[in-house]
């Protein structure tokens, strides 16, 4: 192996047998510099030691290689290493005795001392989940994915692990445009088709795309999920939030913003719950074509819908004004970081353009999404997940019943959450506050809007509690409504 280090001039051959991460670590490690005509040999190594010693990136009792080995490594004499060591002998940042190799003997007294490390503030242990934004953690298909997961890398060709193509595998590309035709009513082909580690990064790459396109004003619903917000403005672009009531976004309010893009969740808005009305959708498609724009569906959850059939999505009705993202964080898990974003024919090219620096998700997880949904495994896991979410909103909403008689709840339809309506005068921020600290996590449904409103709500995730947990989460619910909500909760329930 060659090695050249930067100082010596020269070049060297170190020994093959001679472990080559060690060679290398040192010579990156000591940085001896160029030769400078005024220090010599030996004091920039001594130099470059003793800063290697007061950084820490030397630490105590950390051996240093014998000199005759640092020698041959470096390419210079064993006596400038000798030199160089017995120099940090007698400063005593080295110490060396007879036997044993020479050692680092000192530490920088400008390391923090460990207990001084900052701590994180400790937060109480969450007994109960009901907070929304979470899938059923508890049945991820392990085995199954695990064997997508195997099978894929035994079966990937060479080339699939070279570098990989930024908008994704073209196999999960051409599975993902048969599973949206299908199951959504989507119009996408392989090459609409682009693969992105979720909803969030599907929209940060769709803004970009639209504001190298002109477009440097988007809508989004209020309330809202306050990521999609923060993705559109770290693309540079500028907000509008829209109201939403029982019908969805409110079209009418969109028109009187100067944006021309908007996102919409037109099979379950976040966190209200609400369908868009098939006369808010055919506005919203007039909508983009009259202003020359897009609508962006964010289609984070609509596999769960209980009481119908799926609502087919937007995107079916104009596929060249509507973008359609979606992920696997509502159905397996956000951790697997996948998604997908389905583009207008005119604007796959502004896309890629706008991107080209945007990483695919690892190609072997691409593959693995493919394997699982082409042999039905997918299929199998909504099917029992819709199941499963089914009986499980209906033990929620029944045992809310009971617990708060007082209270409304909506937005049951579909999804993984819905919204509990409390009396006007509730105080919900301190409710939070109290379950927090008794261990139930929820939301408010203030948090999702850019301004609190007089409609009190609790947004309530039933994804990722257990059936056995509901009943006593309930309870707990109620008894911090009482007691931190007192006025309109006098002896609910009891
Ligand atoms: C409204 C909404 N859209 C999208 C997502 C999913 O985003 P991602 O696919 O980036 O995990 C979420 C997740 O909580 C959400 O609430």
């Amino acid at each position: 192996m060659m090695i050249t280090v930067g100082g010596f001039g020269s070049t060297v051959r170190s020994n093959p047998m001679a472990d080559s991460q060690t060679n290398l670590a040192w010579a990156t490690l000591l940085d001896i510099g160029p030769p400078d005509g005024r220090r010599r040999l030996h004091d920039r190594l001594a130099h470059a030691l003793r800063t290697a010693v007061r950084t820490g990136r030397l630490t105590l009792g950390a051996a240093v290689p014998p000199s005759r080995a640092l020698a041959e490594d470096l390419g210079c004499s064993r006596w400038v290493v000798t030199q160089a060591y017995a120099q940090l002998i007698a400063e005593g940042y080295l110490v060396a005795r007879v036997g044993s190799a020479t050692r680092v003997s000192w530490t920088p007294h400008t390391a923090p001392p460990r207990s001084a490390a900052p701590r994180t503030p400790s937060r109480p242990p969450i007994r109960y989940d009901l907070a929304p934004g979470l899938p059923d953690l508890r049945s991820f298909p392990r085995r199954r994915w695990a064997d997508a997961v195997r099978t894929v890398t035994g079966s990937a060709v060479h080339y699939d692990l070279g570098l990989p193509d930024p908008a994704g595998h073209a196999v999960l590309r051409t599975t993902l445009a048969q599973y949206l035709q299908r199951s959504r009513g989507a119009e996408a082909y392989a090459h609409s088709v682009s693969v992105c580690a979720g909803i969030t990064d599907g929209l940060v790459r769709t803004c970009r795309a639209l504001r190298a396109e002109g477009i440097t004003d988007l809508a989004l619903e209020d309330p809202g999920w306050g990521r999609l917000r923060d993705a559109a403005t770290s693309a540079g672009l500028r907000v509008h939030p829209v109201p939403v009531d029982h019908d969805g976004l409110r079209v009418e309010d969109l028109e009187r913003t100067p944006a021309r893009a908007v996102v919409v969740g037109a099979a379950h808005q976040f966190p209200a719950g609400t369908v868009l009305s098939p006369a808010r959708r055919a506005r919203l498609v007039r909508w983009a074509r009259a202003v020359d724009g897009f609508v962006i569906e964010d289609d984070y959850d609509a596999e769960f819908r209980y009481d119908h059939h799926p609502v087919a999505v937007l995107q079916g009705m104009d596929p060249s004004r509507v973008f359609l993202l979606g992920s696997v964080s509502k159905t397996l898990s956000p951790a697997l970081g996948l998604g997908w974003l389905v583009a207008p024919a005119a604007m796959t090219r502004a896309l890629r353009a706008a991107n080209t620096v945007a990483a695919a998700p690892p190609v072997l997880d691409q593959l693995a999404l493919a394997t699982f949904i082409d042999r039905g495994w997918y299929d199998a896991h909504l099917r029992a997940a819709r199941r499963r979410f089914r009986s499980r909103r209906d033990l929620l909403v029944h045992t809310l019943a009971i617990h708060m008689p007082h209270s409304r709840v909506a937005g049951t339809a579909a999804g993984l959450h819905l919204l509990l309506h409390l009396p006007d005068a509730t105080d919900t921020r301190a409710a939070v506050q109290a379950a927090t600290a008794a261990g139930l996590r929820l939301a408010d449904l203030d948090d999702y809007r850019t301004e609190p409103s007089p409609q009190r709500a609790l947004v309530l995730g039933y994804g990722n509690i257990s059936d056995t947990e509901i009943p006593p989460a309930v309870a707990l619910l109620g008894e911090v409504l009482r007691t931190a909500a007192p006025r309109p909760w006098p002896d609910a329930g009891r």
